[in-house]
């Protein structure tokens, strides 16, 4: 595991931009496993000036979203499908049949998550994953449990997940209590990882990436073993490593 610690968010997004073009550059034709949530939008908009500037072409690249809310339709402003088109897919030269989310208004969920399965294993499986991480620990909507999911799978949302995510929603509206997730197994799968934090509240949970201790009540911290993870982070989030 490396980590990478930047004196900002500006500097954690545009140093995660560029490893992500570089590593567009190199294989174009790449597999992208893309991730939502307030930290990953400043790399967003680096690699739309990037791709602007031509410095990098998403015209070959295929994507999938780690997770999508259970209940939402893609055009709901709060569904993760909305979200990707509005802060990256809408903005770059990708072919949106080449972006994959998860369905979270389709009626057979198990069917949903085999085939979204298998759809990553026929495009080869994901080359470069980004990841956010939840305050207590979740990665894409794998929460802190007794055991871990290998493969994508409906899942129960905890109340802290489901407080922090209140903060997108109108007051009123009801936050879905359920997500289609990726599984860990896929994940790990994936050929290289680039996690992003920011920010205090993210402090204690990267601290505990650094400690060694592997546990399915921090899901995070299975990226130990991962043989290529960047750990890009700003100050704050990096304070207790
Ligand atoms: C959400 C997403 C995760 C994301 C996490 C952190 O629940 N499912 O993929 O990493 O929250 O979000 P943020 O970056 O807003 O702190």
């Amino acid at each position: 595991m490396e980590f990478y610690v930047y004196d900002n968010y500006d500097e954690v997004s545009k140093y995660a931009a560029k490893m992500v073009s570089d590593f567009v550059n190199e294989k174009p034709d790449c597999v992208l496993g893309l991730a939502t949530g307030e930290t990953p939008i400043g790399m967003y908009k680096k690699l739309i000036e990037y791709n602007r500037e031509k410095l990098v072409d998403f015209s070959r690249v295929k994507s999938f979203n780690l997770d999508e809310y259970r209940g939402l339709s893609g055009s709901h402003p709060q569904s993760y499908r909305y979200f990707m088109d509005k802060n990256f897919f809408n903005h770059i030269n990708i072919d949106k049949h080449n972006t994959f989310i998860p369905n979270g208004i389709c009626e057979d969920v198990k069917k949903e998550c085999s085939d979204y399965e298998d759809k990553i294993n026929e495009a080869g499986g994901v080359d470069l994953q980004i990841l956010g991480v939840g305050s207590n620990g979740h990665i894409g909507f794998n929460e802190p449990s007794l055991e871990l999911c290998v493969y994508t799978h409906l899942t129960n949302l905890t109340e802290e997940t489901m407080k922090a995510n209140s903060r997108f929603f109108k007051s009123g509206e009801e936050v879905p209590d359920k997500a289609i997730t990726v599984g860990i197994g896929q994940i790990m799968k994936a050929k290289k990882i680039i996690l992003l934090a920011s920010g205090t509240k993210k402090a204690d949970i990267i601290g505990r990436l650094f400690s060694g201790k592997v546990s399915t009540e921090n899901p995070s911290s299975i990226l130990q073993v991962h043989p290529s993870v960047a750990v890009i982070v700003d100050k704050d989030a990096g304070a207790l490593i």
